[in-house]
């Protein structure tokens, strides 16, 4: 989607279709008072009548109003005026979007960010309107094109303000760009997207974008730094693991990066502890965590941030063969400390530990791994919130802060030290599962053995990263928070 300004007055743009929006229980305001005033009053009529709803979420399309250039106005609700918050308006921007993708326009002119939404300033609203717009207009094609009879998504937007908006446009942009290929890598399928494909997809980005560079460990490299836990999770899958290392120089040499760390398990079978048949499906997307690590990387890159990062990806497949690892298996780790593996299923924090300590060398600023981690995050936080896991107070803080920011909103769980004696066995350093309770945390309390003395924080995506009812697929979650984090750690 081609995404542009233009500040002509609403009522005399050209465009195929014409967003504003409305509220509930209070007067039009902006462009949508401008509307009404020139169409002598039709559209307040429409809405007195009942024909028109503010209510959250309704899109009402209108065609031909007297005194308004735009063949068609696309008349939004963000419901009630009083309750109007940040979460809302973006929900009010997505049905837009969503409704833009499904209709046979392909070009519209969007004045949604006239709209006062808390404090937040018109840069605030239009990067987040063009997110929302390109975000809603996201439709999956790779194994399914678009039939010839079929609407196409908008092809080009333009949004109603000056130049002084240019960067938040070109903000907006760059955030749509991430989370797109966040999604498109999380939906695609698992026959496809294998550990050397994300490897590829990665290089094909490096190459794309400016002051970026890359490394791929294969196998034989990983094996001689010891990457032993890591490569056991691949053990019995014929995709043999890659480990990514995207770099984007946005600071100069002495400035330390944000290190950005990626669960990228592209098929989760639980390996010989087999997951069960249903939804067994839903773990192409246990490599969402590295596709959002590889999202936030693109819209830091786009944005040419004045910041460094590093993304880190541990791209492997958890299958079960007769090469496979085994419960009861001690294993080693790149750290040096050994694990006994329970349940092959807690494959992500084995991947992860490796990655986290190779990461070591980078001197991190802040060091956060993004992970489709655990099934008790679903059942603490259910799909709302990605869980945040830090010892760090004022990392959390900033964490939490930029996923308010974004609409893309984290929740903390502790990470007291009382936990950790769930890890405890006589056969290693310790055990790769904690048992019934604290599912997720136990999961983050492994990963901070292997960061202790680092600022390191651990993002459980396990319920955010995708949505299963109907056909929403991958949400690109959490690039919204991690972008929002590395734009507000620019000095
Ligand atoms: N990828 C899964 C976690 C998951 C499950 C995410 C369902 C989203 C939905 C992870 O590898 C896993 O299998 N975790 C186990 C850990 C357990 C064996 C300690 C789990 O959550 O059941
Ligand atoms: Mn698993
Ligand atoms: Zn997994």
């Amino acid at each position: 989607m081609k995404a542009t300004l233009d500040n002509t007055s609403p009522i005399q743009i050209e465009t195929p279709c014409l967003v504003v929006g409305i509220l509930e229980d209070a007067p039009l305001q902006g462009p949508a008072a401008a509307i009404d005033e020139a169409s002598g009053g039709r559209l307040s009529r429409l809405i007195d009548s009942g024909d028109v709803e503010p209510d959250r979420n309704a899109t009402t399309l209108l065609h031909g109003l007297p005194g308004v250039t735009a063949e068609r106005i696309l008349v939004v609700g963000g419901g009630q005026a009083k309750r109007f918050d940040r979460v809302r308006y973006l929900n009010m921007c997505l049905a837009a979007g969503k409704f833009l993708r499904g209709h046979a326009v392909t070009e519209a002119h969007v004045c949604l960010a006239e709209l006062p939404v808390e404090a937040f300033d018109a840069g605030w609203r239009l990067r987040q309107c063009v997110f929302a717009i390109d975000h809603g207009n996201y439709v999956y094609v790779t194994t399914k094109p678009l039939k010839s009879d079929m609407p196409r998504p908008l092809a080009a937007a333009s949004f109603h303000g000056g130049p002084e908006l240019s960067e938040a446009l070109d903000q907006g942009v760059a955030l749509g760009a991430g989370s797109r290929t966040a999604r498109e890598l999380g939906n695609l399928p698992p026959n496809i997207c294998t550990p050397a494909y994300l490897a590829q997809e990665c290089t094909n980005l490096a190459r794309s974008l400016e002051n970026c560079s890359i490394e791929v460990l294969k196998r034989k490299q990983m094996a001689e730094l010891g990457m032993d836990a890591l490569l056991a999770v691949g053990q019995g899958s014929d995709h043999p693991a890659r480990l990514v290392v995207l770099r984007y120089d946005g600071a100069g040499k002495d400035a330390q990066p944000y290190v950005l760390v990626g669960k990228g398990v592209t098929f989760d079978t639980g390996g010989i502890s087999l997951k069960p048949r249903e939804s067994m499906d839903e773990m192409k997307f246990d490599m969402c965590g590295a596709a959002t690590v590889i999202g936030a990387f693109e819209a830091c890159a786009r944005m040419q941030l004045k910041v460094n990062l590093v993304t880190v990806v541990a791209a492997v497949e958890n299958m079960p063969d007769g090469k496979a690892y085994r419960p009861g298996d001690v294993i080693g780790s790149m750290a040096g400390k050994t694990i006994e593996v329970l349940n092959t299923d807690a494959e992500g924090r084995l991947a992860l530990c490796d990655a986290l300590t190779y990461s070591r060398r980078f001197d991190p600023a802040a060091i956060i791994d993004v992970a489709t981690l655990t099934g008790a995050c679903v059942v603490a936080l259910g799909h709302h919130a990605s869980a945040v896991m830090t010892k760090h107070d004022d990392l959390a803080e900033e964490l939490i802060q930029a996923g308010n920011t974004a609409v893309d909103r984290g929740w903390r769980l502790p990470l007291w030290e009382d936990y950790q004696s769930q890890l405890k066995t006589p056969f290693a350093d310790m055990k790769n599962v904690g048992g019934m309770p604290a599912g997720a945390i136990t999961a983050g309390c492994f990963l901070s053995k292997f960061t202790r003395d680092l600022r390191w924080a651990h993002v459980d995506i396990a319920g955010s990263a995708w949505k299963w009812n109907g056909n929403e697929g991958a949400t690109g979650r959490p690039v919204g928070l991690l972008a929002q984090y590395l734009i507000d750690r620019q000095d």
